[in-house]
């Protein structure tokens, strides 16, 4: 009891600290806000080739943005969570003189994160782009009829834990890197703020938490240089997408396109904002 009481209390002061007039200084500690400035983004040396992670790039939208980094000349480490299984991405890194890899992982595994993180250091990424995402499935999360309870669980580590633990355990890959960004593929059923109907009620917190979570990790890496996305690729026809007609569904090429020109727009300036795939803004 006493030990609850007192962190209860801890969390008032530090949430009074936070957003009170010593904020400015705890928060300078703390969380990043109010550090000084990022020194000026150092040019990449000539010859130098940008290095993006992605995550979930076996199939759908993940694949298309290695297939498109890749095409850019990029160098590309693709993950997947059966590599044995990710045909394409497996001859899109043969075709790829070395420049394309693919590496094993679940992101809901975080001693997976790490381990790959380990097997990286030292190399710079330039952007993370935090792309695998589960929707639980429509039909399992219907309030008062099938609300698969557990399922809170997985798609939340999937969609919220996974990529925040991936910018933690590639934080130094990514100060490494010349463009230091970290994109997320969010969606716009996380937006509370456009929310007009009750559905897919893991789905939409999960996506409205990684915003979140994104959020707070914008404001904290900003004194690193580090700018952080949020970007809703619409409606592209991936299996996520499956047994809706076609013609409400945007093509995947589009889609990754779409989302690599956003990334390629975010910058110190903008970091921290939930865009669409046209780079309009969407409410939170
Ligand atoms: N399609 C859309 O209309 C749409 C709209 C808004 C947002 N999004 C977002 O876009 C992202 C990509 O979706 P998509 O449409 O390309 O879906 P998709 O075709 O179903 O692909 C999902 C990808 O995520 C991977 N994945 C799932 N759980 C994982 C885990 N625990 N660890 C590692 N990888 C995992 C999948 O790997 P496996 O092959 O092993 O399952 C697959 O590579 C997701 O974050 C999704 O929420 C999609």
């Amino acid at each position: 009891m006493m030990t609850t009481r007192r962190g209860a209390l801890a969390l008032v002061a530090t949430l009074v600290l936070a957003t009170g007039s010593a904020g400015a200084a705890f928060a300078a500690a703390h969380d990043g806000a109010g550090a000084p400035p990022p020194p000026p983004a150092k040019p990449a040396p000539a010859g130098y080739v940008p290095t993006v992670l992605v995550t979930g790039a076996n199939r759908g939208i993940g694949l298309e943005l290695a297939r498109q980094y890749a095409a850019r000349g990029w160098k590309v480490i693709g993950t997947a969570r059966k590599p044995a299984e990710a045909k394409e991405l497996n001859a899109l890194a043969a075709a790829s003189e070395g420049r394309v890899t693919v590496e094993p992982l679940d992101v809901m595994d975080l001693a997976a994160i790490d381990a790959l993180a380990k097997k990286y250091a030292g190399q710079p990424v330039d952007i993370l782009f935090n792309n695998a995402g589960v929707t639980g499935g429509g039909q399992n999360q219907q309030f008062g009829r099938n609300m698969q309870w557990e399922l809170f669980d997985a798609v939340h580590r999937t969609n919220v834990v996974g990529p925040l633990k991936m910018a933690e355990a590639f934080l130094p890959h990514l100060e490494a890197g010349y463009q230091k960004k970290i994109s997320n593929v969010s969606s716009s059923q996380g937006s509370i703020g456009s929310t007009k109907n009750g559905m897919l009620y893991i789905y939409r917190s999960s996506k409205a938490s990684l915003n979140m979570v994104m959020k707070n990790l914008a404001n904290q890496l900003r004194g690193k240089g580090i700018a952080i996305a949020l970007i809703d690729p619409g409606p592209v026809d991936t299996d996520m997408m499956a047994g809706l007609p076609k013609k409400m569904l945007r093509p995947v090429p589009t889609a990754g396109a779409d989302l690599i020109r956003v990334t390629d727009q975010l910058s110190m300036a903008n970091s921290g904002t939930f865009w669409t795939f046209d780079g309009t803004e969407l409410p939170w």
